[in-house]
């Protein structure tokens, strides 16, 4: 493999291109379950930042949900936060509820979202919609972008 790479990275859902030289770190979200558990006690996500393993420790009955796999926003908000700073735009392909676009909001960051079931877009674009009606005084803005899900199947040559 040659030294520097273009990777993606995986963040909980959250993708990013991001160059590095080798894989060498792993997100952690401990949902702080008891050990009989019959779900995850925890879920890792595989990075290609340059640091050591985190760990996150947020209770997975903490919040509530509109998603049935929804992530926690302050996790969303700490996975950003292991990005380096001139990173400016998150994509999540797989956006769900949309807990990542909200996280961008209130971070100053840009989104794009992609997500398949009609019912959960328009949760996760109600959700970043609100989120920028209750913006950070101390969080510089983006414009928000007029959501509409886009029609991957119908091309028109200009
Ligand atoms: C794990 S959930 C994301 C939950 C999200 N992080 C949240 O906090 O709500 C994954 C989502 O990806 C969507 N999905 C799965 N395959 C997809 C695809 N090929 N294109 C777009 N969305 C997809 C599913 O409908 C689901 O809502």
């Amino acid at each position: 493999m040659p030294s520097s790479v273009r990777q993606t990275t995986k963040l909980f859902g959250v993708a990013t291109t991001l160059t590095c030289r080798r894989i060498n770190a792993f997100l952690i979200w401990d949902k702080r379950q008891p050990e009989n558990f019959s779900l995850a006690m925890c879920e890792m996500a595989w990075c290609s930042l340059k640091k050591p393993a985190k760990m996150f420790r947020l209770s997975v009955t903490s919040y509530k949900k509109q998603h049935p796999t929804q992530k926690p926003l302050p996790l969303m908000k700490w996975c950003i936060n292991q990005l380096p700073r001139n990173c400016r735009a998150i994509c999540d392909p797989f956006m769900g509820s949309g807990t990542t676009g909200v996280a961008c909001v209130q971070m100053g960051k840009r989104f794009i979202g992609i997500e398949r079931e009609p019912k959960y877009f328009e949760i996760a674009c109600k959700r970043i919609s609100e989120a920028y009606d209750q913006p950070d005084l101390f969080v510089m803005p983006t414009l928000p972008e007029p959501a509409k899900p886009a029609d991957l199947f119908s091309f028109s040559a200009a």
